[in-house]
């Protein structure tokens, strides 16, 4: 440690020597909280103009501060400020720095605040940027789907069940559905936004102060709705730093899904699908390898992302009121989150963007009648048949198909009529996959009318886009 570090820091007033570099090592968090610098400086500026406004500070000591920060910000962000074990965290970095530019006067700053309501605020403003920073990116990735869907309104594929080939659908129908889950996350990522912009400032280092703060004016200056209502409450809530966790976790949990049909659908096996050169991987031994590392690092940033909002909650289970340190440790899963999940949510953007989809491939798949044997029951069922006796004639049609090795769709009209009497010669028409989805028009249903209105819906929603 240099000279300047043994200044006695801000916290050991009541203290006796120097904190053993045991103790100074376990509690640093200035590399994880470093990264809140700005939102740190933000709320200090907001808070020490109020102080001024409200008497309690001078004016000029007030705006050599907020002039000085900016400057402190500045070098943060150039990399400039040389992290001090000893300065424990972000708030004490800043303070520290403001006081080698304006001297004493820096001393105003801290009147009516703790750590604790200041590092709440910090926090509270870097989850609205996140819930910004991720809605932006879950927005680019939609458009990405969108387009591939808007490309593929008429590409049949079969859609599983059990990884089973199941029933026709639209790679457009089958695309669509990752963006209402992502349509879904957004919802969430705004909700939470909304709860956690609200000022804890105030609230001091858990009762309050006795100095006449104008909380609400320090609120609206950073841009936040209100102010919180329970000083204890406030400086130990983490609720929306939990929520923003899981809001990642959730969206990532989506695209680990959207990553492993990547995976299988680019293999030899399935053929679905191509990457783009820019977005595959070599091996470093196997020269003709192309491998889909994307959709495998979606799929694996999943297991982090749940791991982040467990840490977090495991946090705050039985912490009695109010702060404790305890929830310094908050910082790795919280500022994890949100970077983690842009970063994939673009890298696969520009995956589905450039990607090939192989649409006869996808044809093939269906087989031959195979997907549409739920459609000859209903065909019955429309004749008066209960369902039941239907699905049992059906299926005695499947199972002959297979001994003879003939696919459902070339069975003879007079083979289909010995499994049923019901079965006329217009059942044969049933086995055309497009004609199956053109009767498949309720709402939500892959039916070509009801795509293209949930594509024009998500055309209209996602214009402007971010
Ligand atoms: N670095 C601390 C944290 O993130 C700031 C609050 C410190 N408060 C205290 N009473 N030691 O929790």
């Amino acid at each position: 440690m240099n000279a300047k570090t043994k200044a006695k820091p801000i916290s050991r007033a009541a203290l006796s020597g120097e904190a053993d570099p045991r103790l100074v090592a376990l509690s640093v968090s200035i590399q994880d909280d470093g990264a809140l610098y700005e939102e740190d400086i933000r709320g200090s500026q907001a808070h020490v103009s109020m102080l001024a406004a409200q008497g309690i500070v001078p004016k000029a000591a007030a705006r050599r501060i907020v002039a000085a920060l900016d400057q402190v910000c500045d070098e943060f962000a150039a990399g400039k400020i040389a992290f001090d074990p000893s300065l424990e965290d972000v708030h004490t970095h800043v303070e520290r720095r403001l006081g080698e530019l304006v001297g004493k006067d820096a001393g105003y700053l801290h009147a009516g605040r703790s750590r604790n309501d200041q590092v709440a605020l910090d926090e509270r403003l870097f989850i609205v940027r996140g819930c910004d920073r991720c809605d932006g990116a879950l927005v680019r990735l939609m458009q990405a789907l969108l387009a591939q869907a808007k490309a593929h309104e008429k590409t049949l594929l079969p859609g599983y069940t059990h990884l089973q080939r199941a029933q026709p659908v639209s790679l457009a129908h089958h695309l669509l559905a990752y963006v209402e889950m992502l349509g879904r996350d957004r919802e969430r990522f705004a909700e939470v936004r909304r709860r956690a912009a609200v000022s804890p400032l105030g609230s001091g280092a858990l009762a309050g102060t006795t100095l006449p703060l104008d909380r609400e004016r320090t609120a609206r200056a950073l841009g936040l709705a209100g102010v919180t209502q329970n000083s204890l409450d406030a400086v130990s809530d983490r609720d929306s730093a939990i929520e923003l966790s899981f809001a990642c976790a959730l969206a990532s949990v989506h695209l680990s899904r959207l990553g492993e049909e990547v995976v299988l659908w680019t293999t030899r096996e399935f053929g679905f699908m191509t990457l783009d050169d820019a977005f595959a991987t070599g091996s470093s031994l196997m020269p003709q390898k192309k491998n889909s590392d994307v959709a495998e690092l979606s799929r694996g940033r999943a297991a982090r992302a749940i791991g982040d909002l467990v840490s977090l909650l495991a946090m705050v289970k039985n912490l009695p009121l109010a702060y404790n340190r305890d929830l310094q440790e908050d910082k790795r899963p919280l500022l994890d989150g949100p970077r983690a999940l842009v970063l994939t949510l673009d890298a696969l953007a520009g995956a589905v963007e450039t990607a090939t989809f192989h649409a006869e491939v996808m044809r093939a798949a269906l087989g031959d009648g195979e997907a549409l044997a739920t459609d000859a029951a209903e065909y019955l069922v429309e004749k008066g048949v209960p369902f039941r006796e239907a699905h049992e004639a059906v299926g005695k049609a499947a199972a002959f198909s297979t001994r003879a090795g003939r696919p459902l769709a070339r069975l003879t009209a007079a083979e289909w009529a010995s499994f049923h009497p019901r079965f006329g010669a217009d059942v044969l028409r049933r086995f055309d996959p497009a004609e199956s989805l053109r009767r498949r028009e309720l709402p939500g249903a892959p039916g070509p009318k009801q795509v293209k209105a949930q594509l024009a819906r998500w055309s209209k929603a996602l214009r402007g886009g971010r």
